[in-house]
């Protein structure tokens, strides 16, 4: 993981503003309570150009995980993609980036009713390369369970809800794993702390459905589409724990994960304990796509003159 690193523009409430500028005041309601939502959406360098990977997807999805905290937002999907495409040109970025909307609750009350704080929005892009290895990573199952959905909806992409994630992270991280998989609350497993997750098994894919508790990844939804256009069937259904022990491949997809190998769970070698032939095949596409090089795909990608 990289530190951050500055650009000259952020888009706050409306106008753009200098970087060291973008500040909150320390009473700020989701400071506290975790009442923000957020999207990450990655741009990549590619022919002289900029390509945004499913701009429009990411933004549809801020405005319904908003939704659910009953957080209008005061703008446009169409202007908000537009907002987005213009700091990539102000900012004069030029290399793989990492865009990030977020609309919070901000200063005005304290207590749990969040509804007469203010709703602000902001979006920042910077540099970003890789998140995890591109080798592949080893895991293990956490001993934290992903939050259910009867506690905080999983499907909405809210600040709240990453603290579940940072307990894993942590817990993977100091017991000397690069990444934790979480199971439901029934034992089936759910998600990577920042990723959705696949198997395959006899050539034959499976991802946990929603209601195992997952965030709908944009990814996820994108490896469907590639892998069933690659031939292969997918299914969504409930994947037990033990299934991750012995399936031929399995890994990891994410706007920060991309596809990302998943070599050994809880000291099982995954395979031979390196990339297999499907997940690579599928990797290579999505490389492929986001970067503009692969027909059929445009209107995944927002095309920026840089
Ligand atoms: C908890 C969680 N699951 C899955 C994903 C993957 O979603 P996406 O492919 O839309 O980035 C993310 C990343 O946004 C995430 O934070």
């Amino acid at each position: 993981m990289s530190a951050l690193k500055e650009t000259n523009w952020i888009w706050v409430d409306g106008t753009f503003k200098p970087w060291s500028e973008a500040k909150v005041h320390i009473l700020t309601h989701a400071l506290h309570y975790g009442t923000g939502v957020f999207e990450g959406i990655r741009a990549y360098a590619s022919n002289g150009k900029m390509y945004i990977f499913r701009l429009k997807e990411h933004i549809d999805r801020l405005f319904r995980s908003a939704k659910i905290y009953f957080m209008d937002i005061p703008y446009a999907v169409e202007e908000l993609c537009s907002v987005v495409v213009e700091l990539i040109k102000i900012n004069e970025i030029r290399e793989d980036c990492y865009i990030r909307p977020i609309v919070f609750r901000g200063y005005g009350y304290i207590g749990l009713n969040p509804l007469n704080n203010p709703i602000h929005i902001a979006i920042a892009v910077f540099p970003f390369g890789k998140y995890l290895s591109t080798k592949g990573v080893r895991c293990c199952v956490s001993s934290w369970r992903r939050i259910p959905g009867y506690s905080l909806p999983p499907q909405a992409k809210a600040c709240g809800n990453y603290i579940n994630s940072v307990l894993a992270k942590i817990e993977a991280l100091r017991a000397g794993y690069d990444e934790a998989i979480l199971l439901d609350d029934k034992g089936y497993v759910s998600e990577g702390s920042g990723e959705n997750i696949f198997i395959v098994k006899d050539e034959k894919l499976y991802t946990p459905p929603v209601y195992s508790d997952i965030l709908e990844g944009i990814t996820r939804a994108s490896v469907i589409d590639i892998a069933s256009n690659l031939g292969y069937t997918v299914y969504e259904r409930p994947i037990a724990r033990v299934e991750l022990y012995t399936c031929d491949e399995a890994f990891f997809t994410g706007t920060a994960a991309e596809v990302t190998p998943i070599l050994e769970v809880d000291g099982r070698r995954i395979g031979d304990g390196s990339e297999g032939p499907i997940t690579r095949s599928i990797r290579r596409v999505f490389e492929e796509i986001v970067r503009g090089r692969l027909p059929g795909y445009e209107s995944w990608l927002t095309e920026v003159s840089i």
